[in-house]
């Protein structure tokens, strides 16, 4: 691979050229104690940190920035740590999905603003990983994806409890009267044992995991827990690798390819992974200017099952994937449907990686013909309810539920849903349909994981565990249960789920991939017609950018300005 000169970097613009802005530009690297020879004529490497004191899955990225910054200076780089926005799921409110773009926004202009000749991007929580690979892929310079790396293996009272899935589980049994209050406690303390993302195969580890097939990490950097000895070691490889690609020029656009977005499909495929990566995965290659669609989720789950043992589609946990194999073991079993040609940040080929890959649990790694279920990871829907498509994960719902025909129970809103849910005279039953509205990318606003509908009361306690959900919101990878997610065009913006009225007769065919209410169309003209759409939410600030330029579900949630387009051009410096 040829190499750059000095010359060449980027960040000589800032520190090797003549005039007083350059000499100003020395001086103040000077101020903060730097020699000339720290930071000139060396590849300046942003070590962008997505670290706060409210990410609990970040918990740890201080003390491996510091491991990425030895690797830096180890291979000849200048570190430089840049914070980012830190997006703690189940902390940030309303919901991180708001605050994805807003992340991805930050790192283009981060790296764009400053004297950075390439990026280590450390995140893991759930909106981290697209938010940043989505800025780096625009901005386009040297990237390396650094994730946080699982937590370590729950337990309670003898039994592997996942973050997440068991939160849902748990809840329900409660509400049924079946576990206490002083268990919850329990359950409480112990359900997140460590600092690392959710050890289930939610929508963290299915993303790092596809950054890792996209060839963004060092190859099977996704599958190592964050306490792990060998997190930090690989957090300095990242550091030293960093420095040779930037001498290289090896940027996302030469590893984001179409080939590496099909082997992300069969990958995210294979993991029975969060229908989340429907939204963020789309985002991703659109940003790289690869055109997929739902229709290509769908095609790669048929022709790949879920091969990954873990929760919630199997019963283990991310630790258990690592000791398996972890990734590039997986990645191993789909040999003969992935391009092996395409390339990741060593430089070297995905071929060369499953070469040196092993596989030493087939329970947590199951080989082709011996899936861990019959149904795929996910299914892609169409039909009148749903012109523009929805999502369902088969994989993890209730099979009797895949074909069902039922009456609509309609909540215009979550806080309607949470006001009447338990209510006992609600007319309700096991073939209910519950539909949820208002959930989507406009209308929540930010189109949070409420998609899981909670269950009444009453029929928890008479032992029903699941029950057809439809909303156009989007669902935790770590839930559970036939619940169909991302309708398109969602109802704030007068898709067809705006019209339904409870008692409308629901059919969901995941057979045959449709979703559709049975109600004539000439009733459905004049609910049309007297629709009215919701007002404007925002009339200032970040919400009023997000509601002017957010695209729907099945384009991604991504702003319409931030697309692929013309390359912004580097900023004038004199
Ligand atoms: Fe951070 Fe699940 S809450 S990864």
């Amino acid at each position: 691979m040829s190499r750059r000169n000095a010359s060449d970097l980027r960040s000589a613009r800032w520190y090797s050229a003549g005039g007083m802005r350059a000499f100003a530009h020395r001086q103040r690297m000077q101020q903060m104690g730097l020699r000339r020879e720290e930071f000139m004529g060396r590849p300046v490497i942003a070590v962008v940190n997505t670290w706060s004191d409210l990410s609990p899955c970040h918990a740890h990225l201080r003390a491996r920035a510091e491991a990425v910054k030895r690797g830096v200076i180890r291979a000849g780089g200048l570190p430089v740590e840049l914070p980012a926005l830190s997006l703690g799921e189940v902390i940030v409110k309303p919901t991180t999905m708001l605050y994805r773009n807003f992340l991805a926004m930050e790192v283009e202009e981060l790296l764009r603003q400053h004297p950075i000749d390439g990026a280590v991007l450390l995140g893991g929580c759930d909106k981290t990983t697209p938010g940043l690979l989505m800025g780096a892929i625009s901005m386009d310079l040297p990237a390396i994806y650094c994730p946080a790396g699982p937590m370590l293996n729950g337990r309670w009272r003898g039994t592997k409890v996942g973050a997440g899935t068991h939160t849902r589980k748990y809840w329900d049994e409660f509400r049924a009267g079946h576990i206490g209050e002083a268990e919850m406690v329990e359950i409480e303390g112990i359900s997140t044992r460590s600092p690392g993302t959710c050890n289930t195969m939610g929508t963290a580890s299915t993303m790092t995991s596809i950054a890792d097939a996209l060839g963004m990490t060092l190859p099977g950097a996704s599958s190592i827990p964050a306490m792990d000895s060998a997190h930090p070691r690989m957090a300095s490889a990242c550091g030293e690798r960093i420095v040779e690609m930037a001498w290289e020029d090896l940027k996302p656009s030469d590893i984001i390819t179409d080939g590496a977005v099909r082997n992300a499909l069969h990958v995210d495929a294979a993991l029975g992974g969060s229908t989340n990566a429907a939204i963020h995965l789309v985002a991703i290659a659109r940003r790289a200017g690869i055109a997929i669609t739902l229709e290509d989720f769908d095609e790669a789950a048929r022709q790949t099952p879920v091969l990954a043992n873990i929760f919630p589609a199997g019963d283990a946990l991310m630790e258990d994937f690592f000791f398996a194999g972890g990734l590039t073991g997986l990645m191993s079993r789909l040999a003969d449907r992935l391009d092996l040609d395409q390339r990741n940040v060593t430089g070297g080929t995905l071929g060369e990686v499953i070469a040196r890959a092993r596989i030493d649990d087939d329970e947590v790694i199951r080989p082709l013909d011996n899936p861990v279920a019959s149904a795929p990871a996910i299914a892609v829907l169409r039909g009148n309810l749903a012109p523009d498509g929805a999502v369902i994960k088969p994989s993890a719902a209730s099979p009797h539920l895949l074909t069902h025909r039922g009456r609509a129970v309609v909540f215009d809103s979550h806080a309607e849903l949470n006001a009447r849910i338990d209510d006992p005279a609600l007319a309700i039953d096991e073939t209910s349909v519950l539909i949820l509205r208002g959930a989507g990318p406009i209308g929540a606003p930010g189109m949070p994981e409420w998609g899981a509908l909670p269950l009444p009361q009453k029929l928890l306690e008479r032992g029903v565990r699941d029950l057809v959900r439809i909303s156009d919101a989007r669902m935790s990878g770590t839930h559970y249960g036939t619940c169909v997610l991302h309708v398109a065009p969602e109802s704030h913006v007068g898709g067809p789920l705006a019209l339904v009225e409870t008692g409308d007769e629901i059919v969901l065919d995941v057979p045959n991939r449709r979703l559709d209410m049975l109600v004539p169309e000439e009733e459905l003209a004049r609910r049309r017609a007297a629709w009215q759409a919701p007002p404007k939410r925002f009339s200032r600030g970040y919400g009023a950018i997000f509601e002017a330029h957010v695209m729907q579900a099945d384009k991604g949630c991504d702003f319409d300005i931030l697309e692929a387009g013309e390359k912004t051009p580097e900023p004038d410096i004199f």
